[in-house]
């Protein structure tokens, strides 16, 4: 097949407008049939549930060429669940996992020329995301709503690739107790833009969250969860119901405890600990796993032990062996590769 022309090994994380997209509409109570289109153009009333109440939620996820020349797709039924989680907190209607993964099948092989070749370090990353329609102008859910999903060319999501980044710790919040903070709603973004753009033009490369209550343990990322390995290479990572459940934290807590024989453990990390860690990163699908190497507590420069020049051995081992399931040139667990073709 004749791949786009791309240049593959410099893509950054943006959008790249690709051939076809699923749209699905939700009315009088039920989704259509779904279908393929080449508009990328969206026409809506300027009343729109979206527009004025920021009714709208999104999934990320990626497909890959595996070494032996597959195009497939990591664990799509886990995004699709928690778009389902999403859609109940956000009263959109749910749009079923056997759908979702049949979209996302058809949208990568309507695209397959899109999806970058082994080896480059790039990915085709998909966006599903459901949005409601119809004009609402008193506070209530929307009754039209659309789902879609499409495609775009990626690279590294932070720049400079695997360089460790540089964390501050946020003093605004994102996520408040019995808030939003565990599904994947715009509006959590749309409120992380403006500390975003603050931190980097501090010098930084993201926010680290802590817990809106108390402002004692550490959270997340705006677009990752974090990860920290201790010095005697356990794996430890927040436990809080304000964070992401992150699809790739998750899989990374398997293949610590499966792949690499390594303890895990899930639980609150308070920030006065983060000095004590021998490693960290981000992760999640668009940072896959990014290594931290510093984090800023207010003027307090915490440096890992593992440096500003690359990633630390253990997270390297978890990156390596993450990758070489998605790549295809090591065993997946049961169900975690979807075959698109
Ligand atoms: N946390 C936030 C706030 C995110 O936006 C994402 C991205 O999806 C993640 C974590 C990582 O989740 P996942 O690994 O499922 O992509
Ligand atoms: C992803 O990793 O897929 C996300 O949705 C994060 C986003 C900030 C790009």
């Amino acid at each position: 097949m004749m791949k786009a022309d791309v240049d593959w090994g410099n893509l950054g994380f943006g959008y790249v407008k690709t051939d076809e997209r699923y749209v699905s509409e939700y009315k009088d109570g039920k989704w259509d049939e779904g279908r393929l289109t080449g508009d990328s153009e969206i026409v809506m009333s300027e009343c729109a549930c979206v527009l004025q109440y920021a009714q709208t939620c999104f999934e990320g996820l990626k497909a890959y060429t595996t070494e032996d020349g597959r195009i497939v797709c990591f664990r799509p039924d886990m995004n699709a669940q928690r778009m389902i989680d999403t859609c109940e907190r956000l009263k959109m209607p749910i749009f079923s996992k056997e759908r979702f993964v049949d979209a996302v099948v058809q949208v990568v092989r309507a695209n397959a020329k899109w999806v970058p070749p082994y080896g480059t370090g790039a990915s085709l990353y998909l966006r599903p995301f459901m949005f409601g329609k119809n004009p609402v102008i008193g506070v209530k859910p929307a009754n039209d709503f659309e789902f879609r999903i499409f495609a775009t060319p990626v690279g590294p999501y932070f720049k400079g690739g695997v360089k460790p980044l540089k964390l501050r710790i946020s003093d605004l919040d994102r996520a408040a107790p019995h808030g939003t903070g565990h599904v994947k709603a715009g509006l959590n973004y749309a409120m992380s833009l403006y500390n975003i753009v603050d931190a980097h033009e501090q010098g930084y490369d993201e926010n680290l969250y802590l817990d809106s209550a108390t402002h004692t343990y550490v959270e997340e990322t705006g677009g990752a969860n974090i990860i920290f390995i201790t010095k005697d290479n356990k794996v430890v990572t927040p436990k809080s119901s304000t964070i992401l459940p992150s699809i790739t934290r998750r899989s990374l807590l398997e293949v610590a405890s499966k792949y690499l024989g390594l303890e895990t453990e899930e639980r609150e990390i308070s920030v006065d600990e983060i000095k004590d860690f021998a490693e960290a990163g981000l992760c999640g699908t668009a940072a896959v796993i990014s290594p931290v190497g510093c984090i800023v507590n207010h003027g307090e420069e915490i440096y890992l032990p593992s440096g500003m020049t690359e990633m630390g051995p253990v997270t390297k081992k978890l990156y390596d062996t993450l990758r070489g399931i998605q790549m295809g040139t090591i065993e997946a667990p049961e169900g975690w590769i979807q075959e698109i073709c």
